[in-house]
């Protein structure tokens, strides 16, 4: 008897891989057909030796058995399958689908905006490329005033300019509306500063306007309190600092408790306990009068932050250059966090 024959039948069988399904016909028809090489084989049977037949038989039918078989798996495997893919196992799970993150910034500007949209105020925007009005004028920046320097703003020509803060759009909006005004303008803005770990030549802002009759200071720091519990958690606290801003009086800028070490004191908040996050002061009657509010009626408060600033304070990210650097793996660890 022909072992190795056998071996070799049974090899080819095992390494059966059909490229489509026409060759599986094809593997049943060599094998298990009616002429098939097994159909060959019984018929054989009768010339073996008596002594030899049995076990023959038996080797022959554990051949049959073994094509029946791959044949079953083989015609299951394309029955399922749509397209014809025979070296794809498609009972492996699928590669995970990527989805993107949001950006920090997105993350935290839209964190503030719902806050604020919480407390009744509106969106508004207003254009990057700003006339000096706008920017300076409208907002009691005197003539000689060094923020209007070169070297603080990209100037375009004599008279516009890339936004320096988006304070200017809230003079659009008070030339625009009467009283009640309650309004945050989120946006970029650009300074002309030297590229470092802490300054760009933009970044983001979220400015807020509230304007009525009676709108006094302790209103706002009730709202600033308000906005910081919401934003760093309730245990937080504000403290105001006087400070001066042309288009405010009195001004002030603000602290709040530092979210890291909640006041003890810590390398982020330089052992004070605070860390600064925003300034606010109450509109000057001049801005209003500018701006053609009656500023007889009324009063109100404006308040300014920069979004990186409290995105980096928030995850203790040492250098700003990197939310514009499109690092991925620096963005991915911001995924699921909105
Ligand atoms: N516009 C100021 C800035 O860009 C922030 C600010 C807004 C301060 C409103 C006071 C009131 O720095």
């Amino acid at each position: 008897m022909n072992t190795e024959k056998f071996e070799k039948l049974l090899n080819e069988i095992g390494d059966f891989i059909p490229e489509t399904k026409e060759s599986i016909e094809s593997f049943r028809i060599k094998f298990l057909g009616k002429k098939g090489v097994l159909t060959d084989l019984f018929a054989q049977m009768k010339d073996i030796e008596p002594a030899l037949r049995k076990e023959f038989g038996q080797r022959v039918n554990e051949i049959k058995q073994h094509a029946e078989a791959k044949l079953e798996t083989w015609r299951n495997k394309f029955d399922d399958a749509t397209t014809v893919a025979p070296n794809i196992d498609l009972s492996l799970p699928a590669e995970p689908l990527r989805l993107g993150s949001a950006h920090p910034l997105t993350i935290v500007r839209q964190q503030i905006i719902d806050i604020f949209i919480r407390m009744g105020y509106t969106l508004s925007e207003g254009p990057e490329i700003e006339d000096d009005w706008h920017n300076f004028s409208a907002l009691n920046f005197p003539p000689n005033h060094p923020a209007r320097d070169m070297q603080d703003t990209f100037f375009i020509s004599d008279t516009m300019a890339l936004r320096t803060h988006t304070s200017s759009v809230q003079v659009r909006v008070m030339e625009n509306k009467q009283p009640p005004i309650r309004t945050i303008s989120p946006g970029r803005v650009y300074r002309n500063e030297a590229i470092s770990a802490r300054a760009h030549c933009f970044f983001h802002q979220v400015e807020g306007l509230y304007i009525d009759e009676g709108v006094s200071f302790a209103d706002m720091k009730q709202t600033l309190l308000h906005f910081a519990q919401e934003m760093f958690g309730a245990q937080s606290n504000i403290r105001l600092r006087a400070s001066y801003f042309p288009f405010t009086e009195p001004s002030a800028e603000m602290d709040v408790t530092c979210f890291i070490c909640n006041g003890k004191g810590c390398n982020i908040c330089k052992g004070s306990g605070w860390v600064e996050i925003l300034g606010c002061g109450m509109v000057d009657p001049a801005v209003l009068t500018n701006c053609g509010i009656d500023a007889e009626k009324y009063t109100g408060f404006a308040f300014g932050m920069g979004i990186e600033r409290i995105t980096m304070l928030k995850y203790q990210i040492k250098d700003l250059r990197i939310f514009s650097e499109n690092n991925v793996r620096f963005l991915q660890q911001f995924s699921g966090m909105n």
